[in-house]
């Protein structure tokens, strides 16, 4: 059990819950969270938006009942948290690009909080939230709104690239890379449906280039060429 420090609303359906606990979470990785009792059945995976001394924070859409039932929860209620999970993001080597879109955008807080040197590319639907969170990191951040914000990336001009969104962007930068020098490492954080988290009921199968892997405990992040997206 944690304890909610606080639960805000950022933007339209957008919140950051910050919930109190030790963790030592690496950045791309996630916790299984629930706020209920025995409905929805399962627990919702959320990845790592910011890690400190007091606990952990999300940053959450909501788009169904979990994520319903967890933007009313307030401060001093309790929710149950699994992790961290998954293998988040690797080492970056060299000159980085980190690429968000949507609610995609929520790991990439964390990881570009350890890194010396990276380039913040976020895109947004409608509306921009946590924006001065990120500008305050310290790294150039370029923002797209109602666009396609991959398209303002230069491959070539990186070595490693992370890219976190929904599974068309992801493609989207599959075929980027495909096509592009090749210098850059380029990985892909998928967001598959979930159940158990760790590795046990196969609700995550993903495709990959040598058979069947488990986004939850194999990934959720994998090198762009190795993943089959559908
Ligand atoms: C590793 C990982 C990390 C994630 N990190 C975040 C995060 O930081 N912030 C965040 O807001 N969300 C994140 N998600 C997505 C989040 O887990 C889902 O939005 C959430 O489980 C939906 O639960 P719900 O009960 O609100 O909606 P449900 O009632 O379960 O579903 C509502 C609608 O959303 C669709 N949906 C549900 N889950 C997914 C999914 N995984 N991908 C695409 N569509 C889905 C359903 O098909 C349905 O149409 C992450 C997912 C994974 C696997
Ligand atoms: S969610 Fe159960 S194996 Fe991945």
């Amino acid at each position: 059990m944690a304890t909610i420090i606080s639960n805000r609303r950022v933007a339209e359906g957008i919140y950051v819950m910050h919930a109190a606990g030790r963790f030592e979470a690496k950045a791309g990785q996630f916790f299984m969270v629930r706020g209920w009792e025995s409905y929805p059945l399962l627990s919702r995976p959320l990845s790592v938006y910011d890690q400190d001394e007091q606990g952990v924070k999300f940053l959450y859409k909501v788009a169904g009942e979990g994520t319903e039932l967890l933007s009313r929860m307030q401060a001093g209620e309790d929710v149950t948290l699994l992790g961290p999970l998954g293998n988040g993001f690797p080492a970056a080597a060299g000159r980085t690009a980190l690429v968000g879109g949507g609610i995609g955008v929520a790991p990439l807080f964390y990881a570009a909080r350890h890194l010396e040197q990276a380039d913040l590319y976020l895109g947004y639907s409608v509306e921009v939230y946590e924006e001065y969170e990120f500008r305050s990191i310290g790294h150039p951040v370029t923002i797209d709104c109602g666009g396609r914000v991959l398209d303002l990336v230069d491959f070539d001009a990186y070595d490693t690239v992370f890219v976190c969104g929904p599974e068309p962007m992801l493609r989207a930068a599959q075929i980027k890379s495909a096509m592009s020098a090749g210098k850059a490492a380029v990985y892909v954080s998928l967001e598959n449906r979930m159940a158990c988290g760790i590795g046990a009921c196969l609700v995550c199968s993903v495709g990959c280039e040598n058979g069947r892997k488990k986004a939850c405990s194999d990934g959720p992040v994998f090198r762009a060429e190795e993943v089959v997206l559908a």
